[in-house]
């Protein structure tokens, strides 16, 4: 638009219902930052306490940096996000699909919103055992975004329960469709009215007290746990499987981090325990096991045998809201998915998991070595550091600026996170290395 248009326009515009554009000119300029529109904001929105965990921890690492510019390189043990590159056999997939894209009998447009036929029926096999069915799986572009469109499915109405600590989409998600009340100053600090918050700490092993939980209708549960690295045994799972019968909720099993788990007789899905399947849906991804964070290739499990109250399948209803608001994942994508689960990519899988988890064990030993307790890191990319009471967000400041390494303070996962430091297994091995040094120089001085 011509600037001189664009002024007359906003000068003139004053609809009913409008709040009157703000507008300045100076000069020439106009400030477009300075108008506002008509639309009312969405309460919901306002509801949320503070930006989105992971960029606010980049806004503070620039900020470190913008300061110290002569600062030596920074070492992230921050976010979870992988660093690999994608291994031979699996690339091949992606290339293979991409390039089948260029040919006439290989071009394909939009595809089935649920996801290829081929790599539903392999999901099911390979990584199910057969215990769900090909139609049970819906692919997706990330588990991030399927626990977003699961909020969508069930609405506003439903209670939310969470791990507190928990990975902050679960509580964020619900927010902003409106399940929560404002915080008011009766609300305990760093908590949403209306969520159900179940400690998870070292005195419980990072397993909630059911028995003194609260009725919830859904209930976010994930292990490996991101962020205590916390993995549930058969016997937990078992109680939780009970104890969502017993209410009538729905569990959202998160396996994100499934494949970490190398210990013999811990369940890498909820469908492992018996009777799940009439109570739990489960958001995976390829993200962690492939290298995928930026590819984008994930899955949510909706048995055919969960029902609303009313007897609807619940598949029913995500197979609509995917129908309506997803388009499919990316063809190419998909051909790397189905890649990952032939044998070579299993191996070349197994291979990236292991390498992670032996960086997860060098933290973990380096902070013990420290003086400090520490949980998760075996089974689980993520070590969760006790500060012994100490403020995580104080902690997060005093090794960015004496270490200049990344963390992640406790209190971004939830009030019970707070005293807590999660460090991510998943920086490069020279790193994690370099890391390490850096921090027994910080805390042996
Ligand atoms: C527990 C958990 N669930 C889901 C996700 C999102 O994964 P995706 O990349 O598939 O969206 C993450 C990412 O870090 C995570 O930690």
């Amino acid at each position: 638009m011509v600037l001189s248009t664009f002024i007359a326009v906003a000068i003139a515009w004053s609809g009913p219902g409008m709040r009157a554009p703000v507008s300045r000119v100076a000069g020439a300029q106009m400030v477009a930052a300075d108008i506002a529109v008509g639309v009312k904001r969405n309460p919901n929105m306002a509801k949320l306490q503070a930006g989105y965990l992971f960029p606010e921890i980049g806004r503070r690492r620039n900020a470190y940096l913008a300061a110290h510019p002569d600062s030596r390189p920074i070492i992230s043990l921050g976010i979870g996000d992988t660093t690999q590159p994608i291994p031979t056999h699996i690339l091949g997939g992606l290339e293979g699909s991409a390039k089948r894209l260029g040919t006439k009998e290989g071009y394909s447009g939009y595809g089935a919103e649920q996801g290829v036929g081929d790599l539903r029926a392999k999901i099911a096999s390979k990584l199910y055992n057969g215990l769900i069915e090909p139609e049970e799986v819906f692919v997706s572009d990330g588990s991030k975004c399927d626990i977003g469109r699961l909020q969508l499915m069930f609405g506003n109405a439903v209670v939310s329960a969470v791990q507190d600590p928990s990975y902050p989409v679960y509580v964020d998600s619900a927010v902003m469709m409106g399940q929560t009340r404002p915080v008011d100053s009766a609300t305990p600090q760093g908590q949403h009215p209306g969520i159900v918050y179940m400690a998870c700490n070292p005195s419980n092993n990072f397993f909630p007290d059911l028995s003194n939980t609260p009725r919830a209708d859904v209930i976010y549960f994930c292990s490996p746990n991101n962020p205590t690295g916390a993995t549930a045994s058969r016997e937990q799972l078992t109680q939780l499987v009970q104890w969502a019968k017993k209410n009538g909720s729905i569990i959202v099993f998160d396996a994100a981090y499934a494949p970490f788990i190398k210990s013999a007789g811990t369940p890498k899905s909820i469908y492992e325990i018996p009777g799940a399947k009439e109570v739990a849906i489960e958001v995976n991804s390829f993200s962690k096991y492939a290298g995928f964070t930026g590819v984008r290739l994930g899955w949510t499990i909706v048995p055919s045998a969960l029902k609303f109250a009313d007897g609807t399948p619940v598949r029913n209803d995500w197979n609509r809201v995917m129908c309506t608001i997803f388009n499919g994942a990316s063809n190419i994508v998909q051909g790397g998915g189905l890649a990952c689960l032939d044998d070579e990519g299993l191996e070349e899988i197994s291979t990236l998991i292991d390498y992670y988890l032996d960086n997860a064990k060098l933290l973990r030993e380096t902070m013990e070595a420290l003086g400090f307790t520490v949980h998760g890191g075996a089974d689980a990319p993520y070590i969760f550091v006790d500060l012994k009471g100490k403020s995580s967000w104080d902690m997060f400041s005093h090794i960015l600026e004496t270490a200049q390494v990344v963390t992640i303070p406790g209190a971004g996962f939830g009030p019970g996170g707070e005293g807590f430091l999660r460090l991510s297994a998943f920086a490069p091995r020279a790193a994690c290395v370099e890391a390490c040094e850096r921090l027994t120089a910080m805390f042996k001085q």
